[in-house]
């Protein structure tokens, strides 16, 4: 019997949906294809022909602006034939559903579809619905996952770390509607990482969130102490309903990253965010553009990692 929807009957996976439940060599392996890819967009001519003659259909219905381009480059840097669907200026906008406008674009010959959407689980209707050569990338679905970003998270922290066997990783902030904290957990625990450490106010800490095998921290400086990596998360104040904050400046003097509460953690600690970033809300400018920082690293590591997935996922 088949357990998980993103792997076929060899255990290899055909779509990527989520982090949560991928066995440790299937995580290990796109970052190892992701590294071998790192030298390709050193090159002068960054292209290989791995998807030469495929369609990737990029279908964003929510805003982007790292994951959207870098998956372009991305598949560009594999061959493949790129298509954005504008959802704006799309027929969605006449009242046609989602799974008709995937039926209508397979019927042009799609190979994968890359989709980021408002709601949790849309990647996964999709998934079930698709021809079995096709494929589905998940870009980001509500506040449920964003497995492409835990994984250029995971392949950041390796590549300045190494190990992920004796690390304390810090992520701050709001961690209730962030679905690349969930993805990045689910990694991190799967890798071994000992310690993983969640630190915010109340309000955004999901309940029960220990059962993922985190630490929670009310007190940033309480959580940042001895931290190796520190990964600061943006409020996502479109996902939420009512007040859950006093306000972003009462926010920031509590769990904002400044140089000062960044002294509290390794002095070779790493400082990453996924962005978009929110300065002066959850990260001070000094630490954003500081000597720590690996944010834009971070989005440099997206084009390698998204090309691994996909030329993994277009292999089974
Ligand atoms: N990190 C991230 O998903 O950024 P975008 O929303 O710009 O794609």
């Amino acid at each position: 019997m088949q357990t998980n929807p993103q792997l076929n009957a060899n255990g290899e996976l055909r779509h990527l949906l989520s982090i949560e439940g991928l066995p440790r060599d299937v995580l290990t392996g796109i970052l190892d294809t992701a590294a071998s890819f790192a030298g390709v967009t050193e090159r002068e001519v960054k292209k290989v022909p791995l998807l030469r003659g495929k369609s990737v259909f990029n279908l964003f219905f929510e805003p982007s602006t790292r994951t959207r381009t870098t998956f372009e480059i991305a598949a560009k840097r594999l061959s493949a034939d790129v298509i954005n669907l504008n959802v704006a200026a799309s027929s969605q906008s006449k009242g046609e559903s989602l799974l008709d406008t995937v039926s209508n674009l397979s019927a042009m010959q799609a190979d994968l579809f890359v989709v980021r959407h408002g709601s949790s689980g849309a990647p996964y209707l999709i998934a079930q619905h698709v021809k079995p050569h096709e494929h589905v990338i998940n870009a980001g679905d509500g506040r449920h996952a964003h497995p492409t970003q835990g994984l250029l998270d995971l392949y950041t922290i390796r590549h300045y770390k190494q190990e992920f066997g004796a690390l304390r990783v810090a992520i701050v902030g709001d961690i209730l509607h962030s679905r690349v904290a969930r993805s990045l957990i689910h990694g991190l625990t799967t890798l071994g990482t000992p310690e993983v450490r969640v630190i915010g106010p109340q309000t955004l800490i999901p309940a029960g969130v220990e059962a993922m095998g985190v630490r929670v921290f009310n007190d940033m400086q309480e959580g940042l102490r001895g931290a190796d990596v520190v990964v600061m998360l943006r409020l996502q104040s479109e996902r939420m309903r009512g007040a859950l904050l006093p306000s972003a400046q009462e926010f920031f003097k509590h769990y904002g990253l400044t140089a000062q509460k960044l002294a509290l953690a390794k002095p070779d600690a790493i400082v990453m965010h996924p962005g978009p970033m929110n300065r002066g809300v959850e990260i001070d400018s000094t630490v954003a553009d500081g000597p720590r920082s690996v944010i834009l690293p971070q989005v440099t590591f997206g084009i390698s990692v998204r090309m691994a997935v996909m030329s993994i996922v277009a292999g089974n």
